[in-house]
């Protein structure tokens, strides 16, 4: 089994890469343009002979026939500055992904293409807990680019045969969510940047009142998730909600990590909540989250 992850040098997909090669014995390869990861996020790989990385751009993969799986997370996953460096999101989120569809239909090649997708589309929920039937509505360039890619397979797929998954993340964190080096790491998943604040001594800075209330789900549920849905018996072509299934306030998230907190303006084009509707998932990829939030922070703080 041949499988290739894209933006593999980055948070989800260094997990993932961990992930596939503790429970398989697959060949993997992983490309990154290195843009906002880092090779020190897969540095515990370099030298396993079922890992090749090659730095690269996804739009110079020149074909897709080797594998028989792709793990599509390669974009820029921030959503305030997806509103100021338009071009460079639409390239990263967009073009990239329908180039390798496009490279599948050229070649007539169809290997299972699990796509990392957002909740950021459902934008401020009009259903909680938030199913995947809810309305797109999307509140940032960024939650509308990773809609695109989705509409793209849905829609190619009635002409070609496409064998697809779309997993929509809600809001991972986990070993590697802070790159210092990021260009765009002041938008990190707050976990991370709360954690990063709390070890330098500084205090966290709470955006608005703190009542936003996030779904946040473990790096390595997500990399099972995708791995179940990559390994599926039957060909899919449906998106399922990757989410705890439970939320948390950005306050109570703040308490349980520090004392010393402010708070600054609430930012344009964020969720006023998430919280994910996992039942989908849970029946038919049989995928079920490990984590609690609670218990990770407190295994970080001893
Ligand atoms: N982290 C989140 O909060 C979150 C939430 C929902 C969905 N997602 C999705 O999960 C996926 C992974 O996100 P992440 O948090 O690991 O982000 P990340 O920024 O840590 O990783 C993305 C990786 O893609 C690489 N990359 C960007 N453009 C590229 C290109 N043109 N060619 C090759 N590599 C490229 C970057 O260098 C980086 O290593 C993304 O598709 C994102 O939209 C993330």
């Amino acid at each position: 089994m041949k499988v290739l992850i894209t933006g593999v040098a980055g948070f989800i997909g260094s997990n993932l890469l961990d992930y596939l090669i503790e429970h398989t014995d697959w060949q993997i390869t992983g490309i990154d343009n290195l843009s906002t990861g880092s090779e020190v996020n897969i540095a515990g790989q370099k030298n396993n002979k079922r890992f090749t990385f090659i730095k690269q751009n996804c739009t110079d993969v020149k074909s897709l026939k080797e594998y028989d799986k792709v793990f599509h997370l390669a974009a820029l996953p921030r959503i305030q500055p997806s509103f100021e460096f338009i071009n460079e999101h639409i390239t990263a989120n967009l073009v990239n992904g329908i180039h390798l569809i496009e490279l599948m239909v050229k070649e007539n090649h169809y290997p299972r293409f699990i796509y990392s997708g957002s909740s950021a589309i459902y934008g401020t929920p009009q259903t909680i807990p938030t199913a995947e039937d809810e309305p797109v509505s999307c509140l940032s360039p960024y939650a509308f680019q990773k809609y695109e890619i989705e509409k793209y397979l849905e829609l190619i797929a009635t002409r070609y045969p496409l064998d697809y998954v779309t997993l929509r993340y809600f809001n991972p964190y986990g070993p590697r969510s802070f790159n210092p080096a990021n260009k765009f790491n002041a938008y990190s998943s707050v976990v991370g940047i709360f954690l990063d604040r709390k070890k330098n001594g500084q205090e966290l800075l709470i955006t608005g009142d703190g009542q936003q209330k996030r779904d946040f789900i473990h790096v390595s549920d997500l990399a099972k998730a995708n791995y179940l849905a990559s390994v599926h018996k039957e060909k899919l072509n449906t998106a399922f909600n990757i989410g705890n299934g439970s939320t948390l306030s950005i306050l109570d998230l703040a308490k349980l990590i520090s004392d010393k907190y402010s708070f600054i303006p609430k930012r344009e084009g964020e969720a006023d909540i998430t919280f994910a509707n996992i039942s989908k998932a849970r029946t038919i990829l049989k995928w079920e989250p490990g984590y609690k939030i609670e218990e990770y922070i407190k295994s970080i703080a001893e």
